[in-house]
């Protein structure tokens, strides 16, 4: 099979360097660009690289990082756009990228909240690919960008999906404790965090509830229609280096045992398992019984095959008494939350034919 040629924005960054790592020997798609800012230009891969924990391969190491110019991808026919880029720089980048006809997969908020833009999961809402159709068709030449949600509420939706499905809970509290890297490179001073936890990140919780209900609602008549659920939640730096926390709270009036709260985890799978993508873990959902888990340094690569390390949330220390729910829930952010997110979405597009 020819593989589509594919190019990485923000490839110095933290989610830029899990695509590199992540698309290395893709069966679907071929790096030949990667991209960063005038800082990197000129640069190789192994100058930059911060992913202490994954093996860098010589031929990745080796590439040259160039300037991010809408043209030259064009020019060089790049079919494929990875995103890595900061909010307040991609919104006109991949803007202009989709206008050319390039496929652009986003882990940037910039277009998160555009009318015909989904926040794909492909476990949960692969349907909302629907909407590209709208997309498509406003621009130029037909391309397109499909954004991942915010790295906490990735973790959260994949956590509530079988739950809702199966005994339609509404209303969800949720306390993060939230890794260093999710900051990006160099992120939060250290002096800030070392010995310390910060209680606030710069519009998280309103990201939580309201990409929450997008990514959870349906897409009907084309346009979005939000799910009911409520997220409350209260977020949290912690000195952590990957992999994101959630102390889940649910409130309900017929709340089930804690086995069948772990039955229908466990048992859930979806779309990306059933087409077998690369990056699919053979089970999103890790069902952990011990009570210390799960723990970051545990459990942040959690899933498996090798391609979809990291592709699994994990959850644990499930309790249910009388009407509330209580349990913990971890998802890599860089991974599962970032750029995994966005290499998933475009393996299923590719497999249902919209690139
Ligand atoms: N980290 C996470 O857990 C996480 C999870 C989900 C989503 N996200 C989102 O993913 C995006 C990237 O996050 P990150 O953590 O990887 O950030 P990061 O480590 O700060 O990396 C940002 C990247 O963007 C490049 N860049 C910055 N300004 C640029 C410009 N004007 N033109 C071209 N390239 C530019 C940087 O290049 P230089 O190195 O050359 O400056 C770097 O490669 C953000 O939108 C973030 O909100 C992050």
């Amino acid at each position: 099979m020819t593989k589509r040629k594919a190019a990485i924005l923000g490839s110095s960054g933290m989610i830029g360097q899990r695509f590199a790592h992540m698309l290395h020997g893709h069966p679907y798609f071929e790096v030949v660009a990667y991209c960063a800012s005038d800082r990197s230009e000129g640069k190789r891969l192994s100058e930059v690289w911060k992913l202490t924990e994954t093996q860098l391969d010589d031929d990745i190491g080796q590439q040259v990082i160039r300037a991010t110019d809408v043209g030259s991808l064009v020019g060089d026919g790049v079919e494929v756009v990875f995103s890595g880029l900061p909010s307040d720089v991609a919104g006109s980048i991949e803007d202009e990228l989709a206008e050319q006809g390039t496929a652009v997969f986003s882990n940037a908020s910039a277009h998160r909240t555009d009318q015909d833009t989904p926040i794909l999961i492909p476990e949960i809402n692969y349907g909302h690919l629907e909407a590209l159709d709208a997309q498509k068709k406003r621009r130029r030449k037909g391309g397109f960008i499909v954004t991942n949600a915010n790295c906490s509420v990735t973790g959260l939706a994949l956590g509530l999906k079988p739950l809702i499905d199966s005994f339609g809970f509404a209303d969800v509290h949720v306390a993060t404790y939230q890794a260093l890297s999710g900051a990006g490179y160099p992120g939060v001073p250290s002096v800030d965090v070392l010995g310390n936890i910060l209680p606030h990140i710069s519009k998280e919780e309103e990201k939580m509830n309201s990409e929450g209900r997008k990514i959870l609602g349906s897409y009907e008549n084309g346009g979005f229609v939000d799910s009911a659920v409520n997220i409350l939640a209260s977020c949290t730096r912690v000195n952590v280096r990957d992999g994101h926390l959630e102390a889940v709270f649910i409130r309900d009036k017929n709340m089930p045992d804690a086995e069948e709260i772990a039955s229908a985890l466990n048992g859930f799978v979806s779309k990306p398992q059933e087409l077998a993508l690369p990056s699919a873990p053979v089970k999103p959902i890790v069902v952990r019984a011990e009570p210390d888990r799960p723990q970051p340094l545990l459990d942040s690569f959690a899933g498996t095959p090798e391609r979809a390390r990291g592709m699994a949330v994990t959850i644990g220390r499930i309790r249910a008494e009388a009407d509330s729910l209580r349990f913990f829930l971890l998802v890599h952010n860089t991974i599962r939350g970032g750029a995994g997110g966005s290499v998933l979405n475009a393996e299923l597009a590719h497999r249902e034919g919209v690139l």
